[in-house]
């Protein structure tokens, strides 16, 4: 039996349309200095036509090229998103046909935390024997579901996909998991819809989340490194879920991590949900910042709350 999940693969795709602050404040009252000094976004990706498993695919062919697997030989396909394609079938089983692939699928909804929950599930059936191939995507087409007239959620969210495939391994990989939700807190951050097939879009009190986001992160960041016995000085890189600098940043001090040992795309695509880990993942693996052996801590909270954390042995 195989005692550890590892990451042999990662790739990540963004659509080719981008919207800059500037862009964004020509239709609201908004400047690019507040989205900075604010959140730290620059620009984010938005889609035009493409769906969820469009960019689902292309980040997975990316990651199962770098494996070097095939489809074929996936046991497990797990897709985190908040934003699927349709009600029903999952996108995970549109992304499974269009890889090729004849592995069970299943989609995974837990908003900004999803990559993690849907990593952690994906070490269990490792860990269990189960699986031993497993492609795990984070996708979303958040645009979707942004009121673009609403200055407070307009000017942070954007489209995007990343994905790794985990193999079985006895040496080492994920080190170490935890989740935690708390659905006391659902008007704080949610999509107004009252029915499932009505539109909605994403109300968040934003300053309310900000305040709940660093103290449960960081204090799940600080019992994440106890729990493995890893020091600060140990962690090679914190690979946060890309929501605001400033939540990453008090984040990081609270750990005692200097931010060149974060990894941080958030301004250059801003806050995709379940994309936005493997999304920062893919940019440090493949600009040759995370390597083979190094400590990581993965981490992210969203809607819910739903909040979780990964170390791991890249
Ligand atoms: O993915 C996980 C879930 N999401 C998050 O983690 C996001 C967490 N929250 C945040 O990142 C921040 O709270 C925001 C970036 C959303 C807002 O930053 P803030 O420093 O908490 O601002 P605020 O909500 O307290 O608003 C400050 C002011 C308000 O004006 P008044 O009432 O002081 O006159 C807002 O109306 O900034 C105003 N404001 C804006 N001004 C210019 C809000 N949005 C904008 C905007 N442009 N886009």
């Amino acid at each position: 039996m195989n005692k550890f999940a590892r990451i042999i693969g990662t790739g990540s795709y963004l659509p080719p349309k981008i919207v800059t602050n500037d862009d964004l404040s020509k239709t609201i009252d908004t400047s690019h200095e507040w989205i900075v000094s604010r959140t730290g976004i620059e620009q984010r990706r938005i889609v035009t036509d493409e769906s969820t498993c469009d960019l689902a695919l292309i980040a997975s062919n990316n990651a199962l090229k770098m494996a070097g697997i095939d489809a074929k030989d996936l046991d497990l396909i797990i897709l985190a998103t908040t934003t699927p394609d349709k009600i029903f079938p999952a996108t995970a089983t549109i992304l499974q046909n269009a890889l090729g692939a004849t592995c069970p699928a299943f989609d995974l909804q837990s908003v900004c935390a999803g990559f993690i929950f849907a990593l952690t599930t994906a070490e269990q059936y490792i860990k269990t024997g189960a699986a031993n191939k497993i492609l795990v995507v984070g996708s979303e087409t958040l645009s979707r579901i942004v009121d673009w007239n609403d200055r407070s959620t307009a000017v942070l969210f954007g489209d995007g996909a990343g994905a790794v495939v985990l193999s079985g391994s006895k040496e080492t990989g994920i080190l170490h998991s935890k989740l935690f939700s708390d659905g006391s807190y659902l008007s704080s951050l949610q999509v107004s819809n009252k029915r499932i097939n009505e539109v909605g879009f994403i109300q968040m009190s934003g300053n309310e989340v900000f305040k709940i986001a660093v103290n449960h992160l960081a204090d799940l960041a600080q019992e994440t490194l106890k729990a493995c016995d890893i020091n600060s000085k140990e962690l090679d890189w914190m690979v946060p879920h890309q929501a605001n600098i400033r939540i990453i940043s008090a984040v990081a001090k609270r750990i005692n991590i200097p931010m060149d040992k974060v990894i941080v795309t958030l301004a250059q695509h801003g806050n995709t949900s379940a994309a936005s880990i493997p999304l920062a993942l893919d940019a440090a693996v493949r600009d040759g910042r995370v390597q083979k052996g190094q400590n990581l801590l993965l981490e992210g909270i969203g809607g819910g709350f739903s909040w979780g954390s990964v170390l791991l042995k890249f």
